[in-house]
């Protein structure tokens, strides 16, 4: 029979070197808030509850792992004592939770879910398994201590000596252990050190006191940073792109220059994409198979097509959806609009809210006026139409099929299949008028002269 898993998200501390009115686990890495990366892998571990301890003085914290999970699982730390007094918080929910628990940081988003995986492996050998790490820089880490090969216990940097400040192996902040037992453990925590905060870390010297078998798992020092301050959260941002990089690379995805393209923690790129220097990838981001995005683009809940071509110094907002062979070029801006095969729009034009037909052509300069100041309005165009250069397309209005719109038109009715729509004044031709006006000018210029 496998154990039954729980997962306890820390997520009520004060954050206050982030400096933000903005809760820090609501802060992004990847287009998603640090908060969700950790709900994420513990959906990934099969976890079943998971409950997120918020603070009462975050309740965006705790409205965001509500919409997230259900008002069941959120645990409010009021005020937060620190990180067993956290785990503690979660006590209620967990009562009748028979099997393991795994604590998790919600300011932790870069580890693996298969990192976490081998903590409970590793429950097999040990009581409570706490993931560690070697640190180049230890600083600020509490410090696994070891005794004859053993996790003895943990020292938090404030509290530790000359001698353990130079231990290198560090606490991720990540335990497993059975429920039920961690929080009797964690019951008997008392606050008297450095910070006079009940610290999760003492849980290891009592279980080792109780004759529990304490053990650790290693993990890399890139998939253990805690985002305390912007700094850490830019190194968390560039460790995330460098790795999606890397996956889209290894998908068989084509990066001219990797460096410069940027990814969300979504984006799904199919094998044989290119994507050209300084891209953009917002979150809700599919392209496929062929595809090329062209660079400086901007891409944001958007659908790219097979084979379909994007850019250079286009902009696909949410709910663009470019069929296959599509054509969007420069200084094209798409809204909530779907692009039919092989339509295109070259140059220049702004669509929203609008659907565009197979094999349709808009030209340079072409608007849809979607917006009158109130509500939204749709432009439907039929397949192989044919919008000419700067046509503004007052919505709600349709264009048919294989109808044409002139040149500088304002279209404020339906055009019927295979017409022609002229919605432009006539041109007036004045045959040697520029003479007579210069004349005329130069006349009242020399007797004007003083
Ligand atoms: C903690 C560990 C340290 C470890 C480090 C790894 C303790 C005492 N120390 O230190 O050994 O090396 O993480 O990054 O556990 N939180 C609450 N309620 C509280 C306090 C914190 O929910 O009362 C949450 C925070 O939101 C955060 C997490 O717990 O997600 C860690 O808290 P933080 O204050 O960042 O701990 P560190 O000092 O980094
Ligand atoms: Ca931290």
């Amino acid at each position: 029979m496998t154990t039954a898993r729980a997962a306890i998200v820390l997520a009520a501390g004060q954050g206050v070197r982030m400096r933000s009115s903005t809760p820090k686990v609501l802060h992004k890495v990847g287009g998603r808030a640090m908060a969700d990366w950790t709900i994420a892998a513990a959906q990934a571990l099969g976890c079943s509850p998971i409950v997120v301890v918020a603070g009462a003085h975050t309740p965006e914290v705790a409205a965001h792992a509500a919409a997230a999970l259900g008002p069941k699982a959120v645990a409010i730390q009021d005020p937060p004592l620190g990180t067993a007094h956290a785990v503690l918080a979660a006590a209620p929910a967990l009562r009748d939770f028979q099997g393991d628990a795994v604590v998790l940081y919600a300011d932790t988003p870069l580890v693996r879910p298969q990192t976490l995986e081998a903590m409970f492996e590793a429950r097999a050998g040990a009581d409570i398994v706490v993931l560690g790490f070697e640190a180049a820089a230890p600083t600020g880490y509490g410090r696994l201590i070891l005794e004859s090969g053993a996790l003895a216990r943990i020292v938090e940097e404030k509290d530790a000596s000359a001698q353990e400040r130079a231990v290198t192996l560090c606490n991720s902040g990540m335990l497993v252990g059975d429920a039920q037992t961690l929080l009797a453990l964690l019951a008997k925590v008392g606050c008297d050190n450095a910070k006079g905060e009940y610290y999760l870390t003492d849980v290891i010297a009592l279980a080792r006191a109780a004759g529990l078998r304490a053990g650790v798992v290693m993990g890399a020092e890139a998939e253990m940073l805690g985002v305390n301050a912007r700094a850490q959260l830019a190194q968390a941002e560039a460790a995330f792109q460098a790795r999606a990089r890397a996956a889209a690379l290894e998908a068989g995805v084509t990066l001219i220059d990797p460096s410069t393209v940027y990814f969300s923690h979504d984006t799904a790129l199919a094998p044989d994409v290119t994507v050209e220097p300084h891209v953009v990838f917002g979150p809700g981001v599919r392209v496929a198979e062929g595809a090329r995005i062209r660079a400086f683009s901007h891409l944001e809940g958007a659908e790219v097509g097979a084979h379909a071509s994007v850019g250079p110094f286009a902009r696909l907002r949410p709910g663009a959806r470019l069929g296959a062979k599509v054509k969007i070029g420069n200084f094209v801006e798409v809204k909530n609009a779907t692009f039919g095969e092989a339509a295109q729009a070259s140059h220049l034009a702004y669509v929203g809210d609008a659907e565009i037909g197979a094999r349709a052509n808009i030209a340079a300069g072409v608007i849809t006026c979607n917006y009158d100041g109130f509500h939204k309005h749709r432009t439907v165009i039929g397949p192989e139409a044919f919008i000419g250069s700067d046509t503004a397309l007052v919505a709600p209005v349709r264009v048919g099929a294989r109808a044409y719109t002139a040149s500088g038109s304002v279209i404020t009715e339906d055009v019927p299949d295979g017409a022609l729509a002229l919605a432009r004044s006539r041109q007036s031709v004045k045959p040697g008028w520029s003479e007579r006006f210069r004349a005329a000018r130069e006349a009242r210029a020399v007797k004007d002269k003083p």
